[in-house]
């Protein structure tokens, strides 16, 4: 079997975006390959946090990723800084970096920007750790959504120059994006991706909104003036990204969903995708309350990091005696 490898950072409550371009295809393909979910702590630490919020949203998206339907019997589930291997990886694949390259990336760039007091080193070394949790696995396929297409190329670039530099034993990753909701865009500005950390909270639906604050967002969401409903990302980005919204939840395809809305208005289909919304949320979140608030959480916790670690330590061994660190044995 396959092994399948994604994570997400708990650096705010994920968002209906973080959903449909990644959550929901984690859930569908569990029995298809062997496959590691991962909470990035270590990953949300590269921008300030708050150290009691952050440990929160840890325990929180852990309990996001079970009401999405990870199910640990299946699937290992853990927490990043649980499990050394993914920062001793990260180092070695940060030598063979060039500084030119991660300054390349554009997250990094719109991240660094963004910080008053200096640019944090770890923002421009991010994407070595992100290669480093994926090949520490042994990963075949990357789900995500579109924007970290070019996080995956750089790993790809990374594991082809470890293996002709060294030996030949980490295997190059395939992304998979979702063809429907790789890029769910933001509610008032459709041209900006949807972000958990968008300062207006109009913007983004969170996976815990109040099922009836997400369907006024639904309702109040830029649109066009033309009052046509058809799919046209780049003249219709509102629109556009409404019907992705509704085709992801509903698994209705694009053309359907244009032709039963053909001859309606903005408002009665933004009514009908407000109250799919909220029902989604309102299931969502009973699942999620029950997983918070058990003890079964760290349980399975405790169990994903187990096995996690146990994988990640025979190719983290492979890499150090491929560098030479250390000595013979
Ligand atoms: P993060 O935490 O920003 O997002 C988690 C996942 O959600 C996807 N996503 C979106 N998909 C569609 N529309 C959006 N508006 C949207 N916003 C976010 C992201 O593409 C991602 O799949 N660097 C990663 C976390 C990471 C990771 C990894 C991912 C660390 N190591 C190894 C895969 C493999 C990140 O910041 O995702």
């Amino acid at each position: 079997m396959e092994t399948l490898f994604s994570g997400i950072q708990p650096s705010g409550i994920p968002t209906l975006g973080n959903y449909i371009g990644a959550l929901k295809q984690f859930s569908e393909v569990q029995d298809d390959y062997d496959c590691f979910f991962c909470i990035v702590d270590q990953h949300a630490i590269t921008v300030p946090q708050d150290r009691l919020k952050l440990r929160k949203q840890t325990r929180q998206l852990a309990a996001i990723y079970l009401a999405s339907g990870i199910n640990p019997e299946k699937s290992t589930l853990f927490i990043q800084s649980e499990v050394p291997a993914h920062i001793q990886a990260s180092w070695m694949l940060t030598t063979i970096s060039s500084i030119g390259e991660l300054e390349r990336m554009t997250q990094f760039k719109d991240k660094a920007t963004k910080q008053s007091e200096g640019v944090p080193a770890g923002l421009l070394t991010y994407p070595p750790l992100m290669a480093a949790d994926i090949i520490i696995y042994n990963t075949n396929i990357v789900p995500v959504g579109d924007d970290q297409k070019q996080h995956i190329e750089l790993t790809r670039n990374l594991v082809d120059r470890f293996n002709s530099r060294f030996n030949d034993i980490l295997i190059k990753p395939e992304i998979r994006i979702p063809k429907v909701g790789g890029r769910v865009m933001s509610l008032q500005d459709p041209t900006r991706k949807m972000s958990k950390s968008d300062d207006n909270q109009k913007n983004f639906i969170s996976l815990l909104d109040q099922p009836n604050t997400a369907a006024k967002k639904i309702k109040s969401a830029v649109t066009d003036s033309d009052g046509i409903i058809k799919f046209d990302r780049d003249n219709k980005p509102g629109i556009s990204n409404l019907l992705s919204i509704y085709s992801s939840l509903t698994d209705e395809s694009l053309e359907s969903l244009q032709l039963k809305y053909k001859d309606s208005n903005y408002g009665v289909f933004k009514s009908d995708l407000a109250e799919i919304v909220k029902e989604f949320l309102t299931d969502f979140q009973e699942k999620f309350d029950y997983y918070f608030n058990s003890d079964e959480l760290d349980t399975i916790l405790d169990n994903g990091r187990d096995k996690a670690q146990k994988v990640s330590f025979k190719t983290l061994k492979k890499m150090e005696k491929a560098m030479g660190l250390g000595r013979k044995r």
